[in-house]
């Protein structure tokens, strides 16, 4: 897979860049995507959208907790792979630089990702179901049994089916995308909005839009550049 002359001129000289990422980051680490390339999941015979779901933390909130707790489980032997270090190398490349990511694993911080902005939370906290306090939830350590600031259920701090994003996530990085001069869409079907959005907002402001992905998707077409493959092994020839 060829990078080309102009992609190389834009990625030594940008100031503003701006990084969205999706599952497919993660499916070289073993995580399973939701619908391409990877094994899509069902818990207990539901379906993913029906156990990731608002409507189920109201019915069941066990349920959830024992489907995130399974997700925990293999999720906390799971490592980054050298798509995150790369892009973990970047932060300190460019003056100003902005990675977003759909995915709730933690991968990129374990990768050594600074300010990364999470548009649909984390897996590895949880938040009061009424104050919304935040609690850490890292592997390893024992939830709190209820809200340490006002007793009531914890919930996984994660954007479930349903819900809207974390206050302000998806603005501050519609501001980055609107400014920046090079934007790269990895590893995502750009079926879910609004992330799926930000590419187009960056195309918009005549940003070089470029994509990471072994298949097309309909963020494709508007894209300057696609780089067919996998992350893992396209990123790291920007280090090259
Ligand atoms: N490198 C790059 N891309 C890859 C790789 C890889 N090694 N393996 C798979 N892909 C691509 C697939 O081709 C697909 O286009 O990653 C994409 C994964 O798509 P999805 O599974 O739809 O994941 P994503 O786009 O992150 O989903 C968005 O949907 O279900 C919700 O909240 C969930 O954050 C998720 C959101």
């Amino acid at each position: 897979m060829q990078i080309s002359g102009e992609l190389w001129r834009r990625f030594a000289h940008a100031r503003r860049v701006v990084v969205l990422t999706g599952a497919g980051v993660s499916a070289e680490s073993g995580v399973p995507t939701f619908r391409g390339g990877g094994n899509t999941t069902v818990w207990k015979g539901m379906p993913f959208d029906v156990i990731s779901s608002a409507a189920m933390v109201e019915r069941d909130l066990p349920a959830v907790w024992e489907w995130f707790d399974y997700r925990r489980g293999f999720m906390a032997a799971i490592e980054p792979n050298p798509a995150h270090y790369e892009i973990a190398r970047w932060q300190n490349r460019f003056a100003e630089f902005t990675l977003v990511t759909q995915n709730i694993d933690g991968l990129h911080q374990k990768a050594g990702s600074r300010d990364v902005t999470e548009l649909h939370g984390n897996i590895w906290r949880a938040r009061c179901t009424v104050c919304r306090f935040s609690h850490d939830n890292s592997s390893g350590m024992k939830r709190p049994d209820a809200c340490l600031e006002c007793g009531n259920f914890l919930r996984p701090d994660v954007v479930l089916f349903g819900e809207m994003l974390p206050p302000g996530a998806f603005e501050f990085a519609a501001e980055r995308a609107a400014e920046c001069e090079l934007c790269f869409v990895i590893g995502t079907s750009g079926l879910v909005y609004p992330a799926a959005g930000l590419p187009e907002i960056a195309k918009a402001a005549d940003a070089y839009v470029v994509e990471v992905n072994p298949e097309r998707t309909p963020l494709s077409d508007l894209c300057d550049e696609v780089l067919t493959g996998n992350a893992g092994d396209l990123l790291p020839l920007f280090s090259k």
